[in-house]
């Protein structure tokens, strides 16, 4: 591990305690001077680490910082290599271009914010700070089924939001999830066939909540659309510890049993809706969720049929 990790993790075990550069080296295994310059990196990164001549280093908590490091100590695994940037163009271009310079999955790619967000269907996606903006780069020979990765990671966040801010989420089918009526959290999937053995080789999976965006922020076509978990701007968690969160539990949906748990969530299910294909639109029921995800559509005349793909609009 870098030193400017080791050091963030012995300061995040022992907040608002002082320590010394020595004990800092001695723990570590480096110089007093390379402990001093991984503070002042730190410093610049935002994290606000009083320093003493008599009494060493102390973190201040209460702040947001997102970093790599604090990133790999929430998360607390290892093998996954975390990028962090503080702004993007798209953390799936981003990821795509990892992954062609040879970075190896998983991988976590985190922004701050992003000038291009993209969403489903060739959309934008509304990117400003205070959205948490992560792509997770994993390998497609362990799920199979590219339609079940999407629901996975809309169950996966929809538990993991939950927990942390104790705010009810459900889904829409495929993959929004909802909160107050509105939508919170847009996800997008994208994956890369492996040539040589057949099935899915990398997985892309785009996540964007909305986490502490003030809701005066949101562009006049998204307000009656689109919400945050904390409206006010202000967030008692941290981004780093959504992103790590959301991915152990997605990984653990991932490794599971996890339809019926999807079908539970889905608030369409039931419900008459509009299904939008490019240019066709067409009325009928949802009337349940395939064991691939797919959703389960009686059309108006009686016709049945599976979606995987698309959109649909609920009817009032
Ligand atoms: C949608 O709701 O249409 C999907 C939105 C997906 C947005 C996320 S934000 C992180 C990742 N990077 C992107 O450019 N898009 C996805």
């Amino acid at each position: 591990m870098e030193v400017k990790s080791e050091v963030l993790h012995y300061l995040l075990d022992h907040p608002e305690e002082y320590v010394s550069g020595v004990k800092l080296g001695e723990m570590i295994g480096c110089s007093r001077m390379a402990v001093c310059k991984a503070v002042a990196s730190l410093q610049k990164e935002g994290y606000y680490i009083l320093s003493s001549k008599k009494l060493g280093y102390r973190l201040q908590m209460g702040f947001d910082v997102l970093s790599e490091a604090a990133v790999e100590k929430d998360l607390g695994l290892s093998g996954f290599s975390v990028h962090v940037y503080k702004e993007l163009d798209s953390t799936m271009l981003e990821a795509k271009r990892l992954l062609s310079s040879g970075a190896k999955r998983p991988m976590v790619i985190a922004a701050l914010k992003q000038s291009g967000g993209r969403g489903r269907l060739g959309r934008e996606f509304f990117s400003p700070e205070g959205g948490v903006y992560f792509s997770l780069v994993l390998d497609g020979s362990a799920i199979g089924d590219a339609d079940l990765i999407t629901i996975a990671a809309a169950l996966g966040i929809t538990r993991a939001m939950e927990r942390l801010t104790g705010i009810e989420c459900s889904i829409k089918w495929v993959n929004d999830v909802y909160i107050r009526g509105k939508k919170a959290v847009g996800i997008l999937t994208e994956g890369s066939m492996n040539l040589e053995g057949g099935g899915l080789g990398d997985v892309v999976i785009g996540i964007g909540i909305n986490l502490k965006i003030n809701e005066n922020d949101f562009p006049p076509e998204l307000r009656d659309k689109a919400t945050s978990f904390y409206p006010d701007g202000e967030s008692p968690i941290t981004r780093s510890k959504v992103i790590s969160e959301c991915t152990k539990e997605i990984l653990s949906v991932i490794g599971s049993d996890f339809v019926d748990e999807y079908r539970s969530r889905c608030f369409v299910i039931g419900k008459n809706i509009t299904v939008v294909r490019g240019s066709s639109e067409r009325d009928g029921k949802a009337i349940g969720v395939s064991q691939r995800g797919r959703l389960i559509v009686q059309y108006d005349n009686e016709e049945f049929a599976e979606i995987s793909s698309g959109e649909i609009t609920l009817k009032m």
